[in-house]
């Protein structure tokens, strides 16, 4: 059994221990995507809760790539100045933050984004039910520039590094998927093919960030729908983008339209955790940087047997509810508390990121 509280590397960047704050969506921004003081504040619990590395919630490139509401923007220049707040606080609490970016492509509402979604081709999206209108070359060609020009800024605000958001369903994905690719140019057909969108946003944000700078990915290992990625073919793409320099691989699968396969799933024993260990494991045989496995993971004992397959885990949920875990798994603890219900989507609707437990909990002792 490895020890969580072992360091490890990103490129140049050390990372004091094996857990990361995996990107969660935190409701938490304003209506021009700049961070509140409250989103500040929780990134900054975060550091303190002693976990190695942070990665914020999913943050918008482009004013059609936006997925949901109260998202953090990385859209325009005028946000740099804003999200440099949440570097600073988060190394002043003596924690490390990367900023992942995503485009939601079709995963989203045109009442949202003021316009039709747009995507690899002309579909309705099956998780959000909506006309999705098919990129053109240029689109394409304009949005790997904004990929690229959304890192510069990432680097620019002072986060450790930045992470492309290739998994659950968002644009990277959508190109790497049959089921939401059926282009017939270069961007689409053979998997190699749905595989260049992914390797030529890696290679401008490279460019754009320089040779040292860690940028690593979010990458679905398998899509469980019909039609859908395949785990062989998430293999294949990973060992794409290690030959291509990426700098580390957090690996997850599913997406809204997979049900129960979905990424956030139900885990009620320590059998159900790690759901996708077996994916990472098959990933890390094929790749030469590090791997990181996201999905589950809630006690200590399991997250230690985990690495001795893989270099790091990843958690969501349980930070939401316990943001000290890491400092609570270090004194001894060994169970998050996190029951995974899945009441942080809504009440990060309602009133931002927070513990739909908890919640409950402050409502009851208020009568
Ligand atoms: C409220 C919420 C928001 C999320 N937002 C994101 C996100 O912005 N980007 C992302 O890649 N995954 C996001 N996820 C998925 C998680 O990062 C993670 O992959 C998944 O929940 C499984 O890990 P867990 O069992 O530790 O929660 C979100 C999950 C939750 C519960």
């Amino acid at each position: 059994m490895a020890d969580i509280f072992t360091p490890w590397q990103m490129k140049d960047l050390a990372i004091p221990n094996r857990l990361v704050r995996s990107a969660t969506w935190e409701g938490l921004a304003d209506a021009d995507g700049a961070p509140t003081h409250e989103l500040i504040n929780a990134l900054a619990d975060l550091a303190e809760g002693g976990v190695g590395l942070i990665i914020t919630g999913y943050a918008y490139i482009a004013p059609e790539g936006l997925g949901l509401p109260k998202q953090t923007g990385v859209h325009i220049d005028a946000l740099v100045g804003p999200l440099t707040r949440i570097s600073d606080a988060v190394h002043k609490a003596g924690g490390l933050v990367a900023m992942q970016i995503v485009h939601a492509g079709g995963q989203t509402k045109s009442k949202w984004i003021g316009q039709k979604p747009v995507g690899p081709s002309a579909l309705v999206n099956p998780a959000f039910g909506e006309e999705v209108a098919e990129m053109s070359l240029m689109q394409i060609e304009d949005t790997i520039e904004a990929f690229a020009m959304a890192a510069a800024r990432v680097k620019a605000a002072g986060f450790d590094a930045v992470q492309l958001h290739g998994a659950h369903g968002y644009l990277i994905n959508q190109f790497l998927s049959q089921a939401t690719n059926q282009r017939t140019d270069d961007y689409g057909g053979t998997p190699a093919k749905r595989a260049r969108f992914a390797y030529e946003v890696l290679a401008a944000t490279r460019q754009a960030v320089g040779p040292r700078y860690p940028v690593f990915i979010k990458l679905n290992s398998e899509d469980f729908v019909e039609g859908g990625l395949t785990l062989e073919e998430g293999v294949a793409v990973a060992q794409g983008l290690s030959q291509r320099g990426i700098d580390a691989i957090e690996v997850s699968g599913g997406g809204p339209a997979a049900g129960k396969l979905s990424p956030s799933r139900v885990v009620k024993e320590a059998a159900d955790e790690g759901y996708f260990l077996p994916n990472a494991v098959a990933i890390k045989k094929v790749v030469s940087c590090p791997v990181i496995c996201v999905g589950g993971w809630r006690s200590r004992s399991e997250v230690e047997k985990a690495l001795d397959q893989v270099d790091a885990v990843a958690l969501s949920r349980p930070f939401i509810r316990q943001p000290d875990l890491a400092n609570r798994w270090k004194a001894g603890e060994e169970k998050a508390t996190c029951i995974s219900c899945n009441q942080c989507f809504s009440v990060g609707m309602k009133q931002g990121l927070g513990c739909g437990q908890e919640l409950k909990k402050q409502e009851k002792e208020q009568g």
